[in-house]
């Protein structure tokens, strides 16, 4: 019996296969390779392939005798989702709904789902529990979302059960620096500070300096990608072992500025740090922090990595030893 991973050739989805692999489960890697990298999971197994193809997830399903999923694939760029969202509601809603229709037909119905902090939107409280108002501000979050509900409803009609992970920001590199994030184009916080780290990029442009926060940049929860992995064998080994659908939160439960992440960067690799000031970027709340209190008691979840320094590090000896990414 097998564990299909879809997106495994990701950034969050290879670092579950890298923990999967090491405690010697049985796995399959489904990434059409649109923005997976085949060298982040080499010596897997992999089927290069689309969501939308379900003959070829169902042909999968049965070659490797899987038996639950865990389910990456997806389009993830906020600022993308807004101007194409034809792309996200198929990639990410469509191909879904293909990657359930197969599950049903093949009898798979235990599914661990990537989900956001992107679901809630603007939070009402902070921090930020399950129980949260749902209101997504990007089409990025409304597929989540609607994700999610098609989830639920699969449940109450065929038994599918589930675990939805609602991730905060996601950070880091796997600890033997062998693999790490390598997005193209990359948009995120801390891989763009390491390009002006390492001359790829002349500055760091902080967007806005005027929220209602201490320093008046944005704050973010900041979670090690191991300890998403981590996570998500947690939430799949409890399915096994009979546990109902469930969605769950997944920080660190501290909020770290723009500024204060730029600065660590700095204390971390000793190195200086141009930085410029800019206008808001659409879309960005003032403030995400998560309370994952519910996972950490219900599922013993318990982050390794806990300072910020810790996180950057990791990403640094991945950055600094693969400036170009997988293509080295
Ligand atoms: N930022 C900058 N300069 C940059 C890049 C980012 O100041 O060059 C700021 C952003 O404005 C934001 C913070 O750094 O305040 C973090 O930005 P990221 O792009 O790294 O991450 P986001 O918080 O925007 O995105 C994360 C996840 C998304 C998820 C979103 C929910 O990566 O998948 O949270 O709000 F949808």
């Amino acid at each position: 019996m097998s564990i299909l991973i879809t997106g495994g050739a990701g950034y969050i989805g290879s670092h579950t296969a890298w923990e999967l692999k090491a405690q010697g489960r049985d796995i399959v890697i489904y990434d059409n390779l649109s923005r997976g990298h085949r060298e982040a999971v080499k010596g897997m197994p992999l089927v290069v392939g689309d969501l939308m193809d379900t003959s070829l997830l169902e042909k999968t399903m049965d070659e490797y005798k899987v038996d639950s999923v865990i389910h990456f694939a997806a389009e993830s760029q906020v600022g993308e989702s807004m101007t194409d969202p034809q792309k996200y509601y198929i990639n990410n809603v469509s191909g879904t709904l293909s990657l359930l229709k197969a599950m049903k037909e093949k009898s798979v119905n235990k599914i661990v789902f990537s989900s956001t902090a992107a679901t809630y939107g603007e939070p009402e409280r902070i921090p930020i529990d399950e129980a949260s108002r749902k209101n997504p501000t990007s089409v990025y979050g409304r597929s989540k979302l609607i994700m999610e509900q098609i989830l639920t409803d699969f449940d109450m009609a065929y038994g599918l059960r589930y675990v939805a992970l609602r991730y905060f920001n996601a950070a880091g590199a796997h600890i033997s620096g062998e693999i790490g994030e390598c997005h193209n184009p990359e948009t995120h916080l801390i891989p763009i500070i390491m390009q002006v780290l390492l001359g790829q990029r002349d500055e760091i442009s902080i967007f806005g300096t005027d929220y209602p926060t201490p320093d008046g940049t944005c704050i973010r929860d900041y979670i090690h990608v191991t300890d998403l992995a981590h996570a998500h064998i947690l939430a799949l080994d409890a399915l096994y072992q009979g546990m109902k659908s469930k969605v769950y939160n997944l920080g660190n439960g501290n909020g770290f500025s723009v500024k204060e992440v730029i600065d660590t960067v700095e204390k971390v690799t000793g190195k200086k740090i141009k930085r410029v000031e800019k206008d808001r970027r659409e879309g960005d709340p003032a403030i995400l922090i998560a309370s994952s209190d519910r996972i950490i008691k219900e599922l013993g979840w318990e982050p390794g990595y806990n300072t910020l320094e810790e996180i950057i590090q990791t990403a640094w000896n991945w950055h600094s030893n693969h400036p170009d990414g997988f293509k080295q």
